[in-house]
């Protein structure tokens, strides 16, 4: 079967590595040349993935029958509809049920409207008078996010970020001059927890779980530093995660499976990867986001561990014929971003990289190219995340040790690594505190 991908970063590089295990004839569109598509692909062509016309041209070309979209961005200018127009299937969803992610307002909304458990208190705005006079009526903590796109950078939390009312007010301002997201502000209640992340499959009817993973969303070791894309990644050999328990899962699951009932009896049937990211508060599962694709890392994390053919779950998703028994094996992964300095604030960019794959493949882990490019047949790192390693193993710390080993054999320039990620201490740490929001002493 003829697939196209579309994205060029570890998630993608993870998912074209899934599609070649199951037999696909890979054609990528990417901005930057991931040496990792490239090497798995029998064609590709290196675009703006934005670039509705000039994506929709490469498939016809190439005659792919599936589409599998990586990156949001995309997704929110329409490409599923524009591919399906010209007859490509595809295992992504709409721009209408994109909105998911798109539009934070949307989602909240989605959430009060069908009285689907796990919201958060919120209000949304399109000028900065009115937000400050609703900022200064709610008597519980706040975060602050644009309501559109930011690739994961643009969420401050009161008590972290912001301390003040009028540390608050600068953010605020910020968003508006300098229209970020470019749909105005959320405000939003604070949650207070753990963080876990539950993906799914999803046909628009039946979902099929993933593993449970917990990213690090914060650039520094100890959870400190600005918030990025997510730093690295960790899954448990039970599909669970150390502080979780089934029935928090299942109730996570629950609160999915109607959030996609509810996208289509509003007439926007959901189809692809979907992401849930929680917060395990005292009081269960509360819902921070809700992506419309696989999460970058959490992708390269789930994926190698897939043991159902990833291009039949694809077929099955874009079809409305997926069943709730897509399977993983039993394994612990420990995934770190290998990143520039200055990630989350300014990299430093334009600098050699270099991995060693098959030195990585004998400490038993995988190493996935992400927003790398080859300059003058040399590999130079991009300003957004370089290489996820991935350890994996019977048990998280042994993936843990598998990773760091592997981390060994990437060398490059100005990069840095969050080594306590997966690291036992850390795992510690997320299952006292849940002990200690729970009042367990
Ligand atoms: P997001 O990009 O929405 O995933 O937000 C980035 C990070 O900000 C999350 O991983 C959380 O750590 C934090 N965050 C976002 N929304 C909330 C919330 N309502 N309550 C507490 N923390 C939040
Ligand atoms: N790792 C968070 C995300 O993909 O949005």
């Amino acid at each position: 079967m003829k697939v196209l991908t579309v994205g060029g970063g570890g998630r993608e590089h993870a998912a074209v590595e899934a599609l070649y295990r199951s037999g696909a004839e890979i054609y990528a569109v990417m901005k930057n040349a991931n040496p990792g598509i490239i090497k798995r692909s029998k064609g590709y062509r290196l675009i703006d993935e934005r670039n509705v016309d000039a994506v929709c041209g490469y498939a016809a070309e190439c005659g792919v029958e599936l589409a599998f979209i990586g990156p949001e961005a995309p997704l929110e200018s329409g490409i599923v509809d524009s591919l399906e127009k010209i007859g490509v299937m595809c295992a992504s969803p709409t721009k209408a049920a994109a909105r998911i992610e798109t539009s934070k307002t949307f989602m909240r909304e989605l959430l009060e409207n069908h009285k689907i458990k796990g919201n958060l208190g919120f209000a949304s705005f399109d000028n900065a008078k009115d937000t400050s006079a609703y900022i200064r009526t709610v008597d519980h903590e706040i975060v602050v996010k644009p309501v559109g796109l930011t690739g994961g950078k643009g969420v401050k939390v009161q008590g972290e970020h912001l301390h003040s009312f009028d540390d608050i007010m600068e953010y605020v301002n910020e968003i508006f001059e300098n229209n970020i997201g470019g749909a105005g502000v959320i405000i939003e209640e604070k949650a207070v927890g753990e963080e876990f992340t539950q993906m799914v499959f999803c046909d628009g009817v039946t979902i099929s779980p993933m593993p449970l993973v917990q990213d690090h969303k914060r650039a520094h070791e100890g959870d400190v530093g600005p918030n990025t894309g997510g730093m690295g990644s960790y899954t448990d050999a039970d599909h669970l995660l150390p502080f979780v328990t089934a029935a928090e899962r299942a109730e996570a699951l629950d609160i999915i499976q109607r959030i996609v009932d509810a996208l289509r009896s509003e007439g926007c049937t959901y189809r692809g990867p979907m992401y849930g990211q929680f917060m395990l508060t005292a009081d269960g599962p509360r819902i921070i986001e809700i992506n419309a694709r696989f999460g970058d890392p959490e992708a390269m994390n789930v994926l190698p561990i897939l043991k159902t053919s990833f291009a039949d779950v694809c077929m099955a998703m874009a079809t409305g014929t997926l069943r709730n028994d897509v399977e993983f094996e039993n394994k612990a992964t420990v995934c770190k971003y290998v990143v520039p300095e200055g990630y989350g604030v300014r990299s430093k960019a334009g600098l050699p990289i270099s991995v060693d794959e098959d030195a990585v493949l004998r400490c038993g882990a995988i190493a996935y190219y992400a927003n790398v490019d080859i300059v003058d047949a040399k590999l130079v790192t991009g300003t957004s995340r370089s290489v996820g390693v991935v350890g994996m193993a019977e048990s998280i710390e042994k993936a843990e040790s598998n990773c760091e080993d592997a981390l060994r054999h990437v060398n490059g320039e100005a990069i840095f690594v969050r080594h306590d990620i997966g690291k036992r201490e850390l795992v510690q740490r997320r299952v006292d505190h849940m002990k200690e929001i729970r009042g367990v002493r």
